[in-house]
C-alpha cells in the first residue's frame, strides 16, 4: 500500500529518496512523488506510474536539496493520476504532505474548507488535510507544528504524514495514528519512512513512532510529543534487518527466492524453541501468559488474506491436540460484529506484516474484554506485535513478493509449536504422539527441499494449464485451507479465477464448472480421508476435467486416477499442509510468469494493507 520515504539532513536527498521509493514498490502503488527543498521552496515532481517514469520526469531538472519527502500512492479516493499523486500542496502552497491511511471525514472537511474559500486541485483526501492544515495556521497565527496538532484533532481516520512548511524551511513535521512510521536515527540527519526497508543501509537505530504522536525533525534534532502537546520520550531500537535480506539474488523474482527459501525459513521459526530430542517446546514470548492460555475456554483466531488460511489449519490443530474450540474470523467481519468474548477467550491475531488495519482493529474491539490476546506476526515491533499481550514471531525473514509464501509456512509452523505445546500442557496430546510430532516438524525443512527438486516438473504443468479460464482447488480436513491458499495465490498473480473448495462440497455447485479446460487440483494425501478425496476425483474424471492429483509418495493408485501427480513426501497428517502448499505456490508462480504478469507486483494489490 502506500509508501512514506524523507530525509533531513546534509546529503542531498534526491538518490535517497529515489533508492527509498524503489526499496517501497513491493508494498504495491501506482502512482509516485516527491518534494525537494533547498531553502528557498519547494520543488515537486510527481506523476502516474511507477518510479522509474518518476526519474524520467526529473530528468535534466533541478533536484538540488538536503530535505524531502516521496510517496507512492496505492489510490483510494480518486483514480490514479498525476494530480492525485503525492506530495500534495495547500492551496496557498504554505504546506506539502504525503500521507499514507484514509482521512475518514474528509468530505464534510473538504465542504467545510470549500465553503471558506479553498479550491482543490485532486480528488484525494490527503489535499484536504493539507488545506485543513493551512487554514488553522492562518487562521490562529500559530507555528505549523502547532497548526499539524491542532488540525489532526479534527481528523477522524488513519494517517502516517510527513508534513513541510515552506514558512519553516529545515525541518519535517511527521505524525501517526494507524498508519505506520519509523524514523531511522542517523549522525545529523534522520530519515523516516512506512517501513524500516529504505532505511536499513543507513542506519539500524529506528523509533517507531506511536498512534497520535508528532515529531519535529531538523538535522540536529527530533522533538516528540502527543497530539495534546504533552512530552513524549523516544525510545530508539536496533533493527536486524541488513540489506542482502532485501536483494533478489540469483531469482528472477522475490516471490520466487521466498518460495525457495523456505526451508530455511521453517527452520528459523521453530530453531532455539524446539529441543532436538523433540520432548519439549520452549515459546519465549507466550510464556509470561502461559497460565491463561491452558485455561483458555475458546480460541478465536482473526486473521485477513492468507493468514486467514493459516488461521483455518491452526483450528484444526488445536481442536486435534489440544482440545479447545477454536473460531476462525475474518477480521474485517469481526471487528464490526459484536462478538461475545470475555476472559476465558484466548484471541490470536495473525499478521505477516503486523499492520494490517482489519486485523488490527479486531485485536482493539476485544480490548478491556479480559480474553488474552496474542499476536503472530512476522515484523518484529509492528503495531499488532505491540498491542497485544504477548505473542510468538514467525522469523520467516522479510517478505518482499506481494504474494505471500514464506510467512504462510512460518504461520503454521508457529500455530503447530503452540496447538502441540497446549496439548502436552492440557494432557489432550499424548508424550508419545507430541515426540512425534514435534520430531515430524524438525524434518519438515529438508522435506519442502525434495518438494522443490520438482519445480522442473511443476514449471511443466504449469505450461499445460497457463491459459485455463479457471480453476478449481479441491482439499479436505487440513488441507482444505490448503487448497483455498492455492487458488489464491493462482489468481493474485495470474488473474486466473480460481476457487478453493472442500472436496465434498464440490457436488452442491462448483461441479457444474468442470469441463476439459478445467484443471482440478486434488490436495490427495495419504491421510484419513484419502478414499474420500480418491472418490471426488473420480467425479472431476467422469466430467471430463484435467485432475492434478498432491499425492504421497508411494501410492501408485492415484496414477491411474490423475492426469498429472506431484509427489511430497510420506509425513504425518498434521504438518502436511507445509509440504502441500508449495507445489501449489510453485504452480502459480510458474503460471504467472507464463503469462507474462508482473510477479511481484501483481495489479491493484498491496503488500501491507493499511486501510480499511
Ligand atoms: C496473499 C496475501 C494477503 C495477506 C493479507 C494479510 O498472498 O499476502 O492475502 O495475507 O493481506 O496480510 P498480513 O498477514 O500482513 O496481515
Amino acid at each position: 500500500m502506500c509508501g512514506i520515504v524523507a530525509y533531513v539532513g546534509d546529503r542531498t536527498a534526491y538518490p535517497i529518496l529515489i533508492k527509498g521509493l524503489q526499496r517501497l514498490e513491493y508494498r504495491g502503488y501506482d502512482s509516485a512523488g516527491i518534494a525537494l527543498f533547498n531553502g528557498e521552496g519547494a520543488r515537486v515532481y510527481k506523476c502516474k506510474g511507477k518510479v522509474k517514469d518518476l526519474q524520467a520526469l526529473v530528468r535534466d531538472k533541478e533536484v538540488g536539496g538536503s530535505i524531502g519527502m516521496g510517496h507512492t500512492r496505492w489510490a483510494t479516493h480518486g483514480e490514479p493520476s498525476d494530480a492525485n499523486a503525492h506530495p500534495h500542496a495547500s492551496m496557498h502552497g504554505t504546506f506539502h504532505v504525503v500521507h499514507n491511511g484514509i482521512i475518514e471525514n474528509h468530505v464534510h472537511l473538504r465542504s467545510e474548507l470549500a465553503r471558506r474559500g479553498y479550491a482543490f486541485r485532486s480528488e484525494t483526501d490527503t489535499e484536504v488535510l493539507a488545506n485543513l492544515i493551512e487554514d488553522v495556521y492562518r487562521e490562529q497565527g500559530v507555528s505549523a507544528e502547532l497548526a499539524v496538532r491542532l488540525a489532526l484533532t479534527r481528523v477522524v481516520g488513519a494517517y502516517g504524514l510527513v508534513i513541510l512548511c515552506e514558512d519553516e524551511p529545515g525541518r519535517l513535521i511527521a505524525a501517526r495514528k494507524g498508519s505506520p512510521l519509523v524514523i531511522g536515527v542517523g549522525e545529523g540527519e534522520y530519515f523516516l519512512a512506512s517501513d524500516a526497508m529504505p532505511i536499513i543501509e543507513y542506519t539500524d537505530r529506528v523509533i517507531y513512532m506511536n498512534d497520535e504522536e508528532v515529531a519535529v525533525i531538523t538535522p540536529d534534532a527530533l522533538d516528540l510529543k502527543d497530539l495534546y502537546n504533552d512530552v513524549k520520550t523516544p525510545e530508539i531500537k536496533t533493527i536486524k534487518l541488513s540489506i542482502e535480506n532485501v536483494d533478489k539474488g540469483e531469482f528472477a523474482h522475490f516471490m520466487l527466492k521466498e518460495i525457495h527459501e523456505q526451508p530455511f525459513s521453517v527452520t528459523d521459526t521453530f530453531r532455539g524453541r524446539v529441543a532436538a530430542g523433540g520432548d519439549k517446546i520452549v515459546l519465549g514470548g507466550i510464556l509470561d501468559v502461559m497460565p491463561r492460555l491452558v485455561e483458555a475456554r475458546r480460541v478465536i483466531i482473526v486473521a485477513c488474506g492468507t493468514s486467514w488460511h493459516a488461521a483455518l489449519v491452526g483450528e484444526y490443530l488445536f481442536e486435534k491436540y489440544a482440545r479447545v474450540p477454536v473460531e476462525v474470523e475474518y477480521a474485517s467481519e469481526f471487528r464490526y460484529r459484536d462478538p461475545i468474548v470475555d476472559e476465558g477467550d484466548l484471541v490470536i491475531a495473525i499478521s505477516q506484516s503486523g499492520e494490517t488495519a482489519d486485523t488490527l482493529a479486531a485485536i482493539r474491539r476485544v480490548k478491556g474484554t479480559g480474553a488474552t490476546r496474542l499476536g503472530i506476526c512476522n515484523v518484529a515491533g509492528s503495531s499488532v506485535s505491540r498491542e497485544t499481550d504477548a505473542g510468538v514471531y514467525t522469523r520467516a525473514g522479510i517478505e518482499i513478493g506481494v504474494a505471500s509464501t514464506k510467512a504462510f509456512t512460518s504461520q503454521i509452523t508457529v500455530l503447530a509449536m503452540m496447538a502441540f505445546l497446549l496439548g502436552s500442557k492440557r494432557r489432550t496430546l499424548p508424550a508419545d504422539e507430541y515426540r512425534e510430532l514435534v520430531t515430524g516438524l524438525t524434518r519438515v525443512p529438508e522435506m519442502i527441499a525434495g518438494v522443490l527438486e520438482q519445480e522442473a516438473k511443476i514449471k511443466e504443468i504449469a505450461h499445460l494449464y497457463k491459459d485455463a479460464p479457471n480453476a478449481l482447488f479441491l482439499g479436505r480436513g487440513i488441507l482444505f485451507p490448503v487448497a483455498l491458499e492455492g487458488a489464491l495465490k493462482l489468481k493474485e498473480i495470474s488473474y486466473i479465477h480460481a476457487e478453493g473448495y472442500p472436496a465434498a462440497e464440490m457436488k452442491h455447485g462448483p461441479i457444474a464448472l468442470v469441463d476439459e479446460r478445467m484443471p482440478v487440483f486434488a490436495l490427495a494425501t495419504s491421510d484419513h480421508l484419502y478414499e474420500k478425496t480418491a472418490g471426488n476425483i473420480q467425479e472431476v474424471k467422469a466430467r471430463g476435467g484435467k485432475v492434478i492429483a498432491i499425492a504421497t509418495r508411494g501410492n501408485e493408485e492415484i496414477r491411474g486416477l490423475a492426469d498429472q501427480v506431484i509427489e511430497i513426501p510420506p509425513c504425518h497428517e498434521a504438518l502436511s499442509p507445509l509440504l502441500a502448499v508449495i507445489p501449489l505456490q510453485l504452480f502459480a508462480y510458474h503460471v504467472a510468469v507464463a503469462r507474462g504478469c508482473n510477479v511481484d507486483q501483481p495489479r491493484n494489490l498491496a503488500k501491507s494493507v493499511t486501510v480499511e
